[in-house]
């Protein structure tokens, strides 16, 4: 459990713990976000709560017993917690209450936000901002769904290749786009909790949907935006929005080489969206796969070079970018943080 010990300001965040319809009535859902094992369930009233998945008796996991008139029982000896985590009842002790006092388990403050239960990892401090607005898109045309999957890697990995342009004429080749030697011009800005990438190009080589994407070939916007700590968004954008696809990723920190990530795709196809609606889901999990693939190798790699060297390109600037950020974060805040700073540059896909 050292992770949430060394992650210096990186707790200090909403991260998703599940989707929102995971969680069932009567049913304790376990969950572990920074290596800390954690309950999550719901009240009557249908607010969620979420513990430490420890009892403070014989430390059984909570997360197997039974939810009983709005409190969580432990499996093990019975004693029963209020959505407080306070210890209302030990049935050991009969009805002397006055003996279960000051028996607390952890609790943590949950939102649910756009179809996801958010859990405030930052321990003894109060929230200060809200979780990342997962941007579902609540205009008429717009669909969405979200993707859940498990990567053998770490968060700074996993938003940088989110966000990676050039791997995907190598990981997705034939499937997302392909290789044409197509020059792609782009600003790259580091705000103090963001990295904003836009591509100055007017189309581009997503070959194989073209038919689907963008039949009218109609001028794109391609936009990829990291937010602190563990989100990125990208934005495909045809027309004045008559046509796009946006694909948002929050990373949940499950160990220091695992993470669970919760991929948001909304799109609007016009005529195409029932179409889509069938074929998208499959395809989209086809290549998550490829980057599950890409990333699980990378990170074994990288277990081998516990201190790698990166070498970098001008198109490796984001994540340069990112890097800063996160590790200025993980340090705890030490010394100045990274500057604003804007940046043109240019590289070939
Ligand atoms: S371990 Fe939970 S009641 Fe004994
Ligand atoms: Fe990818």
């Amino acid at each position: 459990m050292d992770m949430i010990e060394q992650c210096g300001l990186l707790n200090q965040h909403w991260y998703a713990a599940a989707l929102t319809k995971e969680l069932k009535v009567n049913k304790p859902f376990s969950c572990m976000i920074f290596e800390l094992p954690l309950v999550l369930w719901k009240r009557s009233d249908g607010s969620v709560v979420a513990f430490l998945d420890r009892c403070t008796h014989r430390n059984a996991p909570l997360s197997y017993g039974k939810i009983q008139n709005d409190c969580l029982v432990c499996p093990y000896h019975g004693w029963t917690y209020n959505p407080a985590g306070e210890c209302v009842q030990i049935p050991s002790e009969g009805n002397h209450k006055e003996r279960i006092m000051n028996r607390q388990v952890e609790s943590f403050p949950v939102r649910q936000q756009d179809d996801l239960l958010w859990v405030w990892m930052g321990r003894q401090t109060e929230p200060d901002h809200d979780p990342f607005s997962m941007p579902i898109i609540r205009k008429p045309g717009w669909r969405y769904y979200y993707m859940q999957t498990d990567f053998n890697n770490n968060v700074t990995n996993l938003v940088e290749n989110f966000m990676d342009v050039p791997h995907t004429v190598f990981v997705h080749k034939g499937w997302f786009r392909d290789k044409k030697q197509l020059r792609v011009p782009m600003t790259v800005e580091r705000t103090d909790n963001s990295v904003l990438v836009s591509y100055h190009q007017k189309s581009d080589s997503i070959g194989a949907f073209n038919w689907l994407v963008n039949p009218k070939k109609l001028p794109m916007i391609h936009t990829d935006k990291f937010y602190m700590p563990n989100n990125t968004r990208v934005d495909y954008i045809f027309g004045e929005e008559e046509r796009g696809f946006v694909i948002s990723s929050t990373c949940t920190p499950v160990k220091p080489d695992f993470t669970r990530v919760y991929t948001l795709i909304a799109y609007k196809f016009g005529m195409m969206n029932p179409l889509a609606s069938l074929f998208l889901p499959p395809y989209t999990r086809k290549v998550i796969e490829q980057d599950v693939w890409i990333m699980d190798i990378q990170g074994q790699n990288l277990k081998k070079f516990p201190t790698p060297e990166f070498k970098s390109t001008p198109a490796d600037t984001l994540h340069v970018y990112i890097e800063s950020l996160r590790n200025w974060a993980a340090s705890g805040g030490e010394g100045p943080k990274p500057n604003p700073i804007k940046k043109d540059g240019e590289f070939w896909i």
